[in-house]
């Protein structure tokens, strides 16, 4: 009897130290809602790393014949970083798409999301002179026009889709010296013809909606217009912002040989890696 008291007494005792500690964390969140934020933040961060170092099921780019050939014969890629809004893309992954343009020597490039025109001005400069750069957008006005026949959008995608817009008619390709390299195509990824494509495109960038309908349909159509050596790159293959991505790879990646190069958002794929 005296031992059943002193149990619930002592489990009694632990459950009020535990009320309290907790009152006191959420008060003291309430108090500082940053210190939470970045609290949770470095969780996700550090989950993120994480994964983005174990490449979760991808293999590691750093097998590839192509990492191996630049690192014994190093490519210099031209960059102007002074364009980038590297909320969109960061720098080291600019330096590394260019890096690759060098590299493949592609004649025909096909991107899905061309924004500002950043990652496409670069393909630009970075591909041979005979290069024509196909780069797939929304129409402008897709919002009033599209959306509520559009399938399905992740979280983010929308802001970026709104920003897109205003960006259509002043993208910082217009007026350049090699802006005449570039062909530009409306219309959404999932409805879009590509077949005028199939097996012709040497280098795809799949940069457009990130939801796993999305990610879906683009890859299916970038395997369709990939050329015999042709690579796919995909962005923002992240645990934490775009899980769908993340998701649909890591899926692919048991059929297919895709590789993910450390410290950037980039998964790729090529029958010739
Ligand atoms: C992340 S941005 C692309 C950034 C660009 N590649 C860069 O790094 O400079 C994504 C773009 O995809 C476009 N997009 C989103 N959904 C799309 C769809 N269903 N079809 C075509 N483009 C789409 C958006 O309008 C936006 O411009």
């Amino acid at each position: 009897m005296i031992e059943a008291f002193r149990k619930s007494w002592w489990i009694a005792k632990k459950s009020a130290n535990l009320l309290i500690v907790s009152i006191r964390v959420f008060v003291y969140c309430l108090i500082h809602p940053k210190k939470l934020f970045e609290f949770t933040f470095s969780i996700f961060s550090t989950i993120n790393k994480f994964y983005q170092s174990s490449h979760g099921r991808l293999l590691d780019f750093k097998t590839t014949k192509i990492f191996q050939d630049l690192n014994k014969n190093p490519v210099f890629a031209r960059c102007n970083f002074f364009l980038a809004d590297s909320t969109v893309t960061h720098l080291a992954e600019i330096h590394i798409l260019a890096t690759l343009t060098c590299y493949l020597k592609p004649k025909r490039i096909f991107e899905i999301g061309t924004y500002n025109g950043f990652t496409t001005l670069h393909f630009a400069y970075n591909s041979p002179g005979d290069c024509t750069i196909y780069t797939l957008d929304l129409p402008p006005h897709y919002d009033t026009e599209y959306k509520n026949k559009s399938s399905e959008y992740s979280y983010d995608d929308w802001l970026v889709v709104q920003l897109s817009m205003d960006h259509i008619a002043k993208r910082i390709f217009k007026g350049d010296p090699n802006a005449a390299k570039i062909k530009e195509l409306f219309g959404d990824s999932a409805t879009f013809d590509f077949s005028p494509y199939y097996g012709k495109i040497d280098l795809i960038f799949i940069d457009g909606s990130h939801s796993y309908p999305y990610i879906k349909s683009d890859t299916e159509n970038a395997f369709k217009m990939l050329s015999d050596t042709g690579i796919i790159v995909w962005h923002d293959f992240d645990y934490v912002i775009h899980k769908d991505v993340f998701r649909y790879l890591n899926e692919l990646s048991k059929e297919r040989k895709i590789y993910s190069i450390a410290n950037t958002r980039f998964a790729v794929f090529g029958n010739s890696l």
